[in-house]
């Protein structure tokens, strides 16, 4: 038995911010952005809103789509980073506003989120005790950029995605899962303030510890890398051919970085399907926002060979196989 994605949906901000208005407020250009990252506008999450609206948004969505009612759930799986609050779990948040009684809980992956979820929601179904487990990537990571930090200000925007599993015998489904970490790396990438390494305070506030401080050519070496290695392990392990990939749905966090990954892993960058330009990096909630688009929008059809594949802040990342 293996899992199977039964229904997807997605969930974004209405609000939209542009190349041209961050031109207001801190030194860049449209240019510089569209050049060095293929991001023309990002989604930002309405005051007042939170991570759970967004992921709760998605999740009906995707039970609309397999069909299933949020009583029949056995387990919601949000993974993100920028949950409602520290204590409880933003997926407590989200099966209450489903109107759901399941199992929930978190995972954090950062930008590999979405693929440590499908993992881990795959093997749930794959036991054969759980038979609907929601799995939404979510991130609203607006609220925690320096909108002065024009390094890492452009880079981010807000949404959500969800897949409902269940059990599948045929050949459709999740194929394989790999998923790898390397916590060496942790300093290229981080949220250093708010936990217990650097509890808030008046202090860490005036540091802007609170926001995201990144080393973009660190993580960039690192992504092309280590997304291109994910892809192949994804291919070999499954003993398919590069050429039998129908999509390749990979992490949205940057167009030159999925360059990168086409050229190291011979997958042309046609097969990549690409909405970045839309709404630029959503960390955890990119592959299941383009995955929800691409079926939406009849690109992906019945028996579509599909291959995941992301890389985030730890590192963590990882790939995943599916037949649609
Ligand atoms: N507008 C204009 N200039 C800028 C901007 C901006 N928004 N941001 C940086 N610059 C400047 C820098 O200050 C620097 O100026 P200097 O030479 O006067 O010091 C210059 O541009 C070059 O900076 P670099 O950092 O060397 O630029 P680079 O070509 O590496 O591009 C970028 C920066 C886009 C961040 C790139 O490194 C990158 O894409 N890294 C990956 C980061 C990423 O995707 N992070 C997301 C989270 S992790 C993930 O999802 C995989």
């Amino acid at each position: 038995m293996r899992s199977r994605i039964l229904g997807t949906g997605k969930a974004v901000p209405s609000r939209v911010l542009t190349n041209a208005d961050l031109e207001k407020t801190v030194q860049t250009s449209d240019a510089w952005i569209v050049e060095r990252t293929g991001i023309r506008e990002r989604r930002i999450l309405e005051e007042g809103r939170t991570t759970s609206d967004l992921a709760a948004d998605a999740g009906r969505a995707a039970l609309a789509a397999a069909e299933t009612e949020p009583s029949a759930l056995d387990a919601i799986i949000v993974c993100t980073v920028t949950p409602d609050m520290p204590l409880p779990a933003c997926a407590v948040t989200v099966q209450q506003k489903l109107g759901a009684t399941c199992a929930a809980f978190d995972m954090a992956a950062a930008c590999a989120g979405f693929v440590y979820g499908l993992a881990v929601g795959d093997a749930l179904v794959r036991t054969g005790a759980y038979r609907r487990v929601l799995v939404v990537g979510v991130e609203v990571l607006s609220r925690h950029v320096d909108w002065t930090d024009r390094n890492t200000c452009v880079l981010f925007g807000d949404g959500a995605g969800a897949v409902v599993l269940g059990p599948s015998e045929g050949e459709r489904g999740v194929l394989s899962t790999h998923l790898f970490a390397d916590g060496a790396q942790a300093p290229l990438l981080t949220i250093p303030g708010g936990g217990t390494a650097h509890p808030p305070t008046a202090d860490t506030l005036e540091r802007r510890l609170h926001s995201v401080k990144m080393n973009g050519r660190g993580v960039f070496a690192h992504a092309v890398r280590n997304i291109a290695r994910a892809s192949l392990v994804a291919i070999e392990a499954n003993g398919v051919r590069p050429e039998d990939v129908t999509w390749v749905v990979a992490h949205q966090a940057n167009l030159r970085i999925l360059e990168g990954v086409a050229e190291k892993t011979r997958l042309p960058l046609s097969k990549f399907y690409l909405n970045i330009a839309r709404y630029g990096n959503t960390s955890s909630a990119s592959i299941p926002i383009a995955l929800d688009e691409a079926v939406r929008d009849g690109t992906i059809k019945p028996g579509d060979l599909l291959l995941m594949s992301a890389l985030g802040a730890g590192f963590s990342w990882g790939s995943a196989l599916v037949r649609w």
